[in-house]
């Protein structure tokens, strides 16, 4: 669709999810915590509070990942606008509102900036309000979820393509998974000069991880639990959030933060035309957070095909930026 009416500049959005029956979320969230490892996937956080929630943690004195990646951004700007290029075709994956990007769009000059989203409405309004500032780049809405297969077919351009993926999201990805999303974005690097600007978190001192993960006001607790009233929307179970305590753990066999919900006492739950025990203690599994070395996270770039990285990081080295090209 465009967007242009009355004098309004234009951009489109595609939208891929429109009038597409979505996955079985039901029938998933059902299998997840029916096992007996139960889990529910992290996707599910994401409902209008949950959102809401991730926002007040970005804020947390404890939840240094936003803040630090900002301040590399801030004081690497330069050297990484030089190794990214200007003017290729920006691709913001889990775009949002777009603010991230925005703050490189000074630096980079896209000639063209999609937007990468399942979240129709957000991203169509920060389009329209960049549309207007910057008559001369090409602003599209992708609307899809990219979390398992990248598909921009018929959107780009012959330009060189920079991908753009902050946030240290990759984290929420196994190892092997990240490898396998990398890739698929290494797939369409092959215009001289694209690559891959991705933020990662870095290892650091367990505590501190923690921390982030378990802060002392409790949102991120609450953020944990709200799952639980998602997933009663979206399966019709009948979880008590109060009867849950909320884990954030870091685990050093896999470097990576873990996030539960215990149950505090045994208690049954509905799940439709069935029902789950839960013994106290019993954990559900609702997050993993990879935390990498530099050379852990370049060697997942290289098995992606990404032969050629930068990084820059901040003075403590919580938080790294890389620059990945073919
Ligand atoms: C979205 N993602 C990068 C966050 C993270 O740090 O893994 C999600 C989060 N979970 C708890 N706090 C933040």
């Amino acid at each position: 669709m465009n967007h242009a009416e009355a004098g309004k500049p234009a951009f489109r959005i595609i939208d891929r999810l429109a009038g597409h029956a979505s996955p079985d979320s039901a029938a998933e969230i059902i299998a997840g915590v029916a096992a007996p490892a139960a889990s529910i996937e992290p996707k599910y956080f994401y409902d209008a509070l949950g959102c809401r929630l991730f926002q007040a943690i970005c804020e947390l004195p404890e939840y240094y990942v936003t803040r630090t990646e900002a301040a590399v951004f801030e004081a690497h700007r330069t050297a990484i606008a030089k190794a990214a290029g200007t003017q290729h075709q920006l691709v913001d994956l889990g775009a949002g509102d777009c603010q991230k990007a925005a703050c490189w769009f000074p630096a980079l000059d896209p000639c063209r900036y999609i937007a990468v989203d399942v979240a129709r409405g957000i991203v169509e309004s920060a389009l329209a309000e960049f549309a207007a500032e910057m008559p001369g780049t090409d602003f599209i809405g992708l609307i899809d979820d990219f979390s398992s297969t990248l598909n921009l077919e018929g959107i780009f351009g012959p330009e060189p393509v920079t991908f753009f993926y902050p946030g240290s999201s990759i984290g929420n990805f196994t190892p092997a998974e990240a490898v396998h999303f990398m890739e698929q974005t290494r797939r369409y690097c092959a215009t001289a000069g694209s690559g891959l600007l991705i933020g990662v978190d870095l290892v650091k001192d367990h505590e501190v991880l923690r921390r982030a993960y378990d802060d002392a006001t409790g949102v991120t607790a609450a953020f944990n639990k709200n799952v639980l009233n998602h997933v009663n929307k979206l399966a019709g179970t009948n979880f008590d959030a109060g009867m849950f305590d909320h884990i954030g753990l870091f685990n050093p066999d896999h470097s990576r933060i873990e996030m539960h919900l215990e149950a505090r006492e045994a208690h049954t739950v509905s799940l439709g035309a069935t029902t789950r025990a839960f013994a106290k203690g019993e954990r559900i599994h609702t997050e993993n957070s990879y935390k990498y070395t530099p050379d852990a996270f370049r060697a997942l770039l290289s098995r992606a095909g990404f032969g050629k990285v930068e990084h820059w990081t901040d003075e403590k080295g919580w938080f790294g930026v890389f620059f990945a090209s073919p």
